[in-house]
């Protein structure tokens, strides 16, 4: 697909989509006298009144495409509500088997076009996203977009800020399949390549450590949690360095392919899920790329605590203690909290490659999914003003996030028998104890946990999304990295 501005159109389209903005009779810009007039003609009728409702027109003849969508904008359209609008739109003209689009945008006045271009290509772009990798048949999805074209006769930085888009939107893409890929297909050896194979496109620095190295080094902790699988750990590590010897920002994630649930095994019923928990590690390594391809003035130590949760017969269990690279003991409990395990390793090496600053992102606990529901991420920290950018950030990139307390009691709650640290607190406040024990690991560098259990997948088809990973706060992460490397300064 390639998505283009114009000033003009040429050529023959499928569909030309304008949007209606109610109580404005202020045209969109760039369109022929025919055009205006269908549109009007729409308006009369009262059609695409509300957001996202749509009115279709044939052309009789000779016009710019084959049909016109209006689309309703409703009253509160913002940058936000039109990057939801061009997935949608994209999403279901290309299932429609539209190849060749054009958006005509009727804009709010006030509002700032470059923000706003940059999030309709991002939207594009993430519509483009399904996750039926393996369809054969008739079951494969064969509709494709070739051209998306947006009109404009604005003037400015659109052109770069829709490229902008472009690279953020791809990235996400990368994220969800990779955390869309099944299993057996994305064990930590092959998310460990699909980092290098990044690492080599962009100039980004790579390593892994494998087993033998992992146990020379003392990575106790995650060689635990993938001692029942056939498939090793690996500690993945992507370096992106566009800001000189400004401090860097450590971004972990969680990269569990698979999580059964390990001898504390899971219900059957939707453990298929579990081959997103390595999404927090997918999220990662797509930040990684997008930061580097849009050469971001940040510097940045992406880590990736890859393993797979597994029941083996060589695997660890309940009642095991467990050391760590950081060298507190772990008294395990339930192998089913292995992801704040994998982490402890995580945190820790990512301070040790010199990291001042640490967000992680994880699909850490079903609490999470409890308290805040599936559209919201929860947020923790040691360092209140660095989170306040964060959620400032949030805010303005149009993902939900909310800060959820770290009280010194949770730490009560996971204080060991017979190692330092247990490794689950038990029911009560799951997503804060699972917190405090990731604290634990991250000695005294400022520190956000994102727990991405809620938002990470999504099991149902939405008219703005496929089913399955949807990136969620990955946009937010991008900025966040770059306000903080301004903050710095
Ligand atoms: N990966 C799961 C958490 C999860 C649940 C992610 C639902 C996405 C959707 C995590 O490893 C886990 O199993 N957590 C346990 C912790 C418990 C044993 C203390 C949980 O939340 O039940
Ligand atoms: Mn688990
Ligand atoms: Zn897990």
């Amino acid at each position: 697909m390639r998505i283009r501005v114009e000033n003009k159109l040429s050529g023959d389209l499928d569909y030309l989509v304008v949007t209606r903005l109610p109580g404005s009779d202020t045209p969109a810009t760039g369109l022929d006298e025919k055009t205006t007039g269908l549109i009007n003609k729409v308006k009369e009728l009262g059609g695409a009144e509300k957001y996202l409702e749509t009115e279709t027109v044939l052309y009789t003849e000779g016009g710019p495409a084959r049909r016109l969508v209006v689309v309703g904008a409703g009253k509160d359209f913002d940058v936000a509500s039109a990057r939801k609008l061009a997935q949608t739109v994209t999403r279901s003209l290309r299932k429609k088997g539209g190849k060749r689009l054009a958006f005509a945008f009727q804009l709010p006045a006030l509002s700032n076009a470059g923000d706003l271009y940059q999030a309709l290509a991002e939207g594009v772009v993430h519509s483009t996203f399904e996750p039926g990798f393996y369809h054969t048949g008739e079951n494969k999805d064969e509709k494709v977009l070739e051209d998306v074209i947006f009109l404009t006769n604005s003037d400015g930085d659109i052109k770069e800020r829709v490229a902008r888009g472009v690279v953020i939107g791809e990235g996400i893409n990368l994220s969800r399949y990779l955390a869309n890929e099944a299993p057996n297909v994305m064990y930590p050896e092959r998310l460990a390549q699909e980092a290098e194979k990044v690492a080599k496109e962009t100039g980004l620095e790579f390593h892994a450590l494998d087993k033998a190295q992992l146990t020379e080094g003392g990575f106790k902790a995650i060689l635990a949690v993938g001692q029942g699988s056939i498939h090793e750990p690996r500690m993945i590590v992507l370096k992106y360095n566009g800001a000189g010897d400004a401090p860097y920002t450590g971004v972990v994630g969680k990269g569990i392919t698979f999580d059964s649930g390990g001898i504390s095994i899971k219900p059957a019923e939707h453990m298929d899920h579990m081959k997103m928990d390595m999404s927090g590690g997918a999220w990662t390594i797509g930040i990684m790329r997008i930061l580097a391809q849009l050469k971001a003035p940040v510097n940045v130590i992406g880590v990736v605590a890859a393993a797979e949760n597994l029941p083996g017969g060589a695997a660890y269990r309940p009642g095991d203690v467990i050391g760590s690279l950081e060298g507190k003991s772990i008294e395990v409990l339930n192998t089913d909290a292995e992801g704040r395990i994998v982490l402890a390793d995580g945190l820790a090496y990512a301070r040790k490659l010199g990291a001042t600053r640490l967000v992680d992102m994880a699909t850490l606990t079903g609490a999470i999914v409890v308290a805040l529901g599936n559209s919201v991420t929860g947020v923790f920290t040691s360092d209140q003003d660095w989170t306040d950018l964060f959620l400032k950030t949030a805010s303005k990139a149009g993902e939900r996030a909310w800060q959820m307390p770290l009280f010194p009691e949770y730490k009560e709650q996971i204080k060991g028998t017979t190692g330092d640290l247990l490794n689950t607190g038990g029911r009560a406040g799951g997503s804060c104890t699972a917190a405090a024990f990731l604290k634990e690991f991250t000695g005294d560098v400022p520190w956000i946990h994102l727990d991405i259990a809620g938002t990470a997948y999504t099991d149902s088809e939405k008219a703005y999304q496929a089913k399955g990973p949807s990136g969620q706060i990955m946009r937010t992460m991008i900025d966040f990295v770059i306000a903080t490397a301004e903050s710095n300064k």
